[in-house]
């Protein structure tokens, strides 16, 4: 048997801008996760069992483009192995799903890394064990092109290293193997508390980044100049993270919210949520990911957390997450 775990994440900033090849910011979110164990089945086939999307099937009646079949059928060949093993994989997650915590990005992580190590224990199997990192996200990179289209590669990134991470995609003229984008991961010069509010309003990045794509056709120049805005507000908010000034993120937090309201990514709820956290007494506040529904975060001081997090409870979210940045 082999398991697997990867966690959820948040964008700290930058998130859409960073499609149009503007840096982003985003952390890990140890607190949620999706685990996976692959078990040998007395059953012929692949079997996956996924209870929280209600999924109990055999590899070969999905999909091909079913993301979790997808992974599967990627990773196969590398391994040379037939014919293949009857396998049980199980698959759980406490990371709610469309709710910009990169649900689908850590499952795929997971499962690449538990069923890579399943097969590498066959014997007769080629590939070397454990596969890198850079493998890891490559296959999971590939993944989020299904789930999203035209993903920055920053969610399977952040994920796949488990540590901050600072991001720029490639640009289209790169040739690098493709893992989405150049991964920087920096150091936390002084850790900071955030809390997360769920709107509990599911939303598809997919249709949102959709949307700005329509809204850049109509006017790319000012968008452009959005983006570059935002670009910089990541740029110094890694700056004042590294140089231990946390109490510098605030109001680049709230000026990043005011820009991707005016993308037209943020909703009423978002909104609500974000207003009543600086209300409670965060230094700033901001939506997190995709948009249109998911997940806000707000900067605190660590001694005001359970306040900003009630307030955010009474104003509507369905869950809050208190996490430390370090
Ligand atoms: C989603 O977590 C972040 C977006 O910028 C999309 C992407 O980067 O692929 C909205």
């Amino acid at each position: 048997m082999t398991k697997s775990s990867a966690p959820g994440k948040i964008i700290l900033f930058g998130e859409h801008a960073v499609v149009y090849n503007r840096p982003a910011l985003a952390v890990p979110v140890m607190q949620v996760h999706a685990d996976v164990e692959v078990l040998d089945s007395p059953r012929a086939g692949i079997w996956i069992n996924a209870p929280d999307v209600d999924l109990h099937a055999e590899l070969n009646t999905l999909p091909s483009n079913h993301p979790i079949a997808s992974v599967i059928n990627d990773l196969f060949p590398l391994f040379h192995i037939s014919p293949l093993p009857s396998l049980e994989i199980k698959i759980t997650s406490t990371i709610p799903v469309a709710s910009g915590l990169g649900s689908g990005a850590a499952v795929s992580v997971a499962l690449i890394r538990a069923l890579s190590l399943a097969l590498s224990e066959i014997e007769g199997t080629s590939i070397v064990h454990p596969l890198s990192d850079e493998q890891v996200n490559h296959f999971a990179y590939e993944i989020e092109k299904i789930h999203h289209g035209t993903p920055s590669g920053i969610d399977n990134s952040v994920i796949t290293y488990a540590r901050p991470v600072y991001f720029i995609k490639n640009l289209p003229a790169s040739n690098n193997k493709d893992t989405g984008g150049i991964i920087e991961t920096f150091k936390v010069g002084v850790p900071f508390t955030i809390v997360i509010g769920d709107t509990g309003i599911t939303a598809l990045t997919k249709e949102s980044v959709a949307d700005v794509r329509k809204l850049l056709r109509m006017n790319q120049i000012h968008w452009e100049s959005v983006f570059d805005e935002i670009g910089q507000i990541a740029l110094m908010a890694r700056r004042a993270i590294e140089s231990g000034r946390p109490d510098m993120l605030g109001e680049l937090m709230d000026q990043n919210h005011t820009f991707l309201q005016e993308l037209t990514v943020s909703s009423p709820e978002l909104d609500k949520l974000v207003g009543a956290a600086r209300k409670a007494g965060a230094l700033g506040a901001k939506m997190s990911g995709g948009g249109r529904g998911g997940n806000m975060i707000a900067l605190v001081e660590q001694d005001q957390a359970e306040a900003v997090a009630s307030a955010l409870i009474s104003a509507g979210a369905r869950n809050v997450i208190i996490t430390k940045v370090e």
